[in-house]
């Protein structure tokens, strides 16, 4: 016996589903460079544009002056800094909830919430559609797991009705690869008539959605009543690194004591959290940003409508075409590089079979005449492309 991994390979490769990474090398930005080649990009999640702010480097490179680059030890030991005990106590005043708890990732921060709540004998019900690392922390932790339809109170209701032991009903706040929002005043009231406990995953919320940037929950006005666990991540709209989970005094105490994904493993450095705590006032502060942002969506949607895309049913900086194929969708974002556009073909595992797609993302650092250049190259690349009947199309 031995592992074929060739074989493995050859057949992601003929499925069209090999993945390759991109080399960036340039900072994140709408300009970037990638492979040698200047490109516009439209893929970032870097939804407000701090990810090269100046004055969050410069937190940066003054908490890394202070404090020295690396955490040293898990936060148990010696590793929880004053710049992440201070990140700590500004997300929790940012939240509105009495304690956050600080990560390295996202990933982590899933695993961590979700093990440590629910194990055996108890139930975790998941939207279909969830990020993996909410579905791995489900599979992980040994709950009875059970995927809902996606949105869908109904679904989650009957599942909620055979339930055992203590429930815990987990979604994503925006979804990551569709961009449109959890119904979360619907889903809410199933769990609480049930004594469920939501937590919400808002990794793709917090930044662009809400007055102040504060993401679904403050979008639709819910506190920590309806959504006792809220989950946000710090590499997407606060443009630095790791994660939080914010709620009562009692959750995070539990956190501490019994999520293996938070003891075992070192502190993120502690200048990251310096760099966090500049973004957060700036991500707060600067209202002009989503602002912008949404004009950059309206113009979007309008102008790929005009051109027969489908979109989906997105408000948000995510802003998905639908293909279908992997192979369409592939050369459809090899089209967009050719013209300098750098537009990621998203295929299944990620997506439901069948659902590959452009997943076009829009960040406040981007123009109007950006845009435009997009939505012109979307409409030159779309007449190129073979249409699915291996035909050229003629609009
Ligand atoms: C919805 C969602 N949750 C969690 C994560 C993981 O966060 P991180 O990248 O910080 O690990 C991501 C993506 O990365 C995501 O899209």
């Amino acid at each position: 016996m031995s592992f074929d991994l060739a074989s493995r390979l050859a057949a992601r490769r003929a499925d069209n589903l090999f993945r390759q990474r991109p080399l960036l090398q340039s900072p994140q930005g709408p300009e970037v460079v990638v492979d040698g080649q200047p490109l516009l990009a439209f893929c970032s999640n870097d939804y407000l544009g701090l990810a090269n702010h100046p004055e969050v480097i410069r937190a940066l490179q003054q908490g890394a002056q202070q404090w020295g680059v690396g955490g040293g030890a898990s936060h148990l030991v010696i590793g929880h800094s004053q710049p992440h005990h201070e990140l700590e106590e500004a997300l929790a005043e940012f939240t509105g909830r009495p304690r956050a708890l600080l990560f390295s990732t996202g990933y982590m921060a899933n695993l961590a919430a979700v093990t440590a709540l629910v194990g055996q004998g108890d139930s975790v019900l998941e939207d279909r559609l969830n990020h993996a690392s909410l579905l791995d922390g489900g599979l992980l932790s040994g709950a009875r797991f059970s995927r809902y339809l996606h949105n869908d109170a109904d679904s989650l209701a009957k599942r909620l009705d055979k339930a055992e032991g203590n429930s815990l009903v987990v979604t994503d706040g925006v979804f990551s690869m569709d961009g449109d929002l959890a119904d979360l005043p619907a889903l809410c009231a199933e769990a609480k008539k049930r004594g469920a406990w939501l937590m919400v995953d808002d990794a793709h919320g917090f930044g662009p959605l809400g007055a102040s940037g504060g993401g679904i929950v403050e979008h639709f006005g819910l506190g920590i009543d309806e959504v006792p666990v809220l989950v946000g991540t710090l590499g997407k709209a606060f443009g630095t690194a790791g994660a939080f989970v914010a709620g009562s005094e009692e959750l995070i105490e539990t956190l501490i004591q019994f999520a293996r994904p938070y003891i075992y493993t070192t502190s993120q450095p502690p200048a990251v959290a310096c760099a966090t705590l500049k973004s957060l006032e700036l991500l707060r502060s600067e209202g002009w940003r989503r602002e912008h942002l949404n004009q950059l969506i309206a113009r979007f949607r309008a102008g790929a409508t005009q051109l027969g895309l489908e979109l989906m049913d997105s408000p948000t900086p995510i802003q998905p075409i639908l293909i279908g194929d992997s192979a369409r969708a592939v050369e459809f974002s090899r089209l967009l590089r050719e013209r300098g556009l750098l537009v990621g073909a998203i295929r299944p595992p990620t997506v439901p079979a069948g659902t590959a797609r452009l997943r076009v993302t829009l960040s406040a650092a981007h123009s109007f005449e950006q845009v435009e250049r997009l939505l012109a190259a979307l409409g030159e690349c779309q007449a190129l492309l073979p249409s699915e009947e291996g035909n050229q199309c003629t609009a």
